[in-house]
């Protein structure tokens, strides 16, 4: 094992977007405390950036979740390989993703049960197109939104992580789907490659008076990853007995203040509209489920997934932001150094 050990500390609450100064690489002790029973040591090689782990950053006096204190380390979801075990069912060599630091070495309880990554699967699969946003697209869309063939299912954040794989998982159940993203290319990817059958680009176009044209019977269902504006489009737009699936409110993320709702809560009763909230942990249960169908459809090409993958341990703060300035294209994931490459 490598002596040395840098960690990633949260120094200062963010205010808006978070800035290098918000943050402090400094040395780990993980790799010299010796392990407990049912521990492992872990090499990480991939960080997967949540935009919720903003929400992690941040004191709010509305925070439901667990706050970062000061002087700690950032925490996400990564991939590693177990460089040394007190557990069996862990071995060393193996690799696992875990709730992990933003660290080069980290230790893991396995109580919080790591999940191994199976032989012929890489870590940029486990933490991308067979990782937790595509699991929670599934989960949030057959669960939730209960598609139906012939529904108009219409999709905040379209082009992102989770946004491209609930929209193509509603293509593949015979939705029509409607995708909203920035820009004139992710609008085009989602179009040709993800094949859906329009899109709004929420950059230059009004979204509610594009809904309004796009679906004049309504939209049926309502997957959605920003808030905001875009939720209040939706909401104005949707039809009787439509469903929203509230997945997140990224729009929100960098505030200071309590994320607000959407106006004119008459429109959903008078729509018999159904809201509903969700965490991809209400279904960890049913996971294996879920990727016997999306690793299938992945690995077919019914769904397109895109990674972007940003190198260099030191660099993982500067990455951050490009989940709220959109120019992530498709998961992005920070891989520690080029020489973890040979160790998907
Ligand atoms: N409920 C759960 O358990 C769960 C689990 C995973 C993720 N999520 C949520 O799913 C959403 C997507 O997460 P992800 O990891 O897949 O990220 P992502 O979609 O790959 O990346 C974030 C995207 O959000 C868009 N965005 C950022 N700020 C925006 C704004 N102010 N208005 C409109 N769009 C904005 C950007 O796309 P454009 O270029 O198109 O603007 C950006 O590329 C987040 O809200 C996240 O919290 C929820």
């Amino acid at each position: 094992m490598d002596s040395q050990n840098r960690q990633w500390r949260l120094v200062r609450r963010p205010e808006g977007l978070l800035r290098v100064e918000d943050v402090e690489l400094t040395p780990g002790d993980e790799d010299r405390r010796p392990l407990q029973p049912g521990q492992v040591r872990v090499r990480n090689l991939l960080f997967l950036y949540a935009p919720t782990m903003r929400n992690w950053m941040s004191a709010r006096s509305d925070s439901l979740h667990e706050i970062i204190p000061l002087g700690s380390p950032v925490k996400t979801l990564a991939a590693g390989r177990i460089v040394e075990s007190l557990d069996p069912r862990y071995p060393v060599g193996s690799r696992i993703t875990a709730m992990s630091c933003w660290s080069e070495y980290d230790i893991i309880d396995t109580v919080s049960a790591p999940q191994i990554i199976a032989d012929g699967i890489s870590a940029v699969e486990a933490l991308g197109p067979f990782g937790l946003n595509s699991l929670t697209a599934y989960f949030g869309l057959m669960r939730i939104g209960r598609p139906c063939p012939g529904d108009v299912l219409v999709v905040s954040g379209a082009a992102g992580s989770t946004g491209s794989v609930a929209a193509q998982i509603g293509r593949i159940q015979g939705c029509r789907v409607i995708g909203i993203a920035g820009g004139a290319e992710k609008c085009a990817w989602l179009r040709d490659q993800c094949r859906l059958d329009d899109v709004i680009d929420y950059r230059s176009q009004d979204v509610s008076s594009a809904l309004r044209a796009l679906c004049p019977t309504g939209v049926d269902i309502f997957f959605d990853n920003v808030g905001g504006d875009v939720l209040q489009a939706a909401v104005d737009n949707m039809a009787k007995f439509g469903r929203i699936v509230l997945c997140g409110q990224i729009a929100g993320y960098n505030d200071q203040d309590v994320i607000p709702a959407f106006t004119n809560m008459m429109r959903v009763i008078y729509g018999s509209v159904r809201l509903q909230g969700f965490l991809f942990g209400d279904y960890k249960s049913a996971v294996p489920e879920a990727l016997a169908d999306i690793i299938p459809w992945i690995r077919s090409g019914a769904i397109v997934a895109r990674q972007d993958i940003r190198v260099g341990f030191e660099n993982l703060p500067l990455h951050f932001n490009a989940l709220f300035d959109g120019t992530n294209q498709g998961t992005l994931l920070g891989l520690i150094d080029e020489d973890a490459h040979a160790l998907h």
